[in-house]
């Protein structure tokens, strides 16, 4: 589909990761996190002019955790410095393919409107490439819609490219 966009970035350095003044970075804790992020998920992605569908706790465990990829240490929640369930932003970084040839796919990055511009979607890609990086990868790979611009602007503002010819 042409209003799909596949892009990657390779790495080229191991990202740093710097908190905005105001703001604390987490990983999921378990199940009382389920909630919060669904919650999170359908005010960020509301009133795009592409939508999605509103996910279930079930939707969430066969989506995420039921994965072959899934640790709790790669969702990663922006949140308000003084309250860790105050989530305002969030990013998850999954796999695509199993095994030594697994790429690292950025999955359902969102921050809600109210937060948006304050350097959140590019503090949780950075803590992301970062893993990756850690990790050993030195290439990540997204899918995102063109209709959801401000995403399209970030990635492009962050050196991702089209994933021509790559798959
Ligand atoms: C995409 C999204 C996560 C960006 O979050 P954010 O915290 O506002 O992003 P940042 O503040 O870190 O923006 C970093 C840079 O990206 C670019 N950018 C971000 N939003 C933009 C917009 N609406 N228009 C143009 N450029 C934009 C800018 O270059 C920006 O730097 P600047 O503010 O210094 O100009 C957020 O808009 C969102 O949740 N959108 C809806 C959900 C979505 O589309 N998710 C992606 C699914 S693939």
């Amino acid at each position: 589909l042409a209003s799909v966009l596949q892009l990657t970035k390779l790495l080229s350095h191991r990202p740093e990761v710097i908190v905005p003044a105001g703001y604390g970075l987490r990983t999921f804790q378990g199940p009382a996190d389920v909630p919060l992020w669904l919650a999170l998920r359908d005010r960020a992605f509301a009133r795009l002019r592409v939508g999605i569908r509103s996910w279930s706790s079930a939707d969430f465990d066969s989506e995420l955790t039921a994965k072959p990829w899934w640790r709790d240490e790669h969702l990663w929640f922006v949140h308000g410095a003084t309250d860790p369930a105050d989530v305002v932003g969030s990013v998850v970084l999954a796999a695509r393919g199993e095994g030594p040839t697994a790429r690292p796919v950025v999955h359902w990055l969102s921050v809600l409107p109210s937060h948006r511009r304050n350097g959140l979607g590019r503090l949780l890609m950075a803590r992301l490439e970062q893993q990756c990086w850690d990790l050993g990868q030195r290439q990540v790979w997204l899918e995102t819609h063109v209709a959801w611009t401000a995403a399209v602007e970030l990635y492009r503002h962050l050196g991702y490219l089209p994933a021509t010819g790559v798959e």
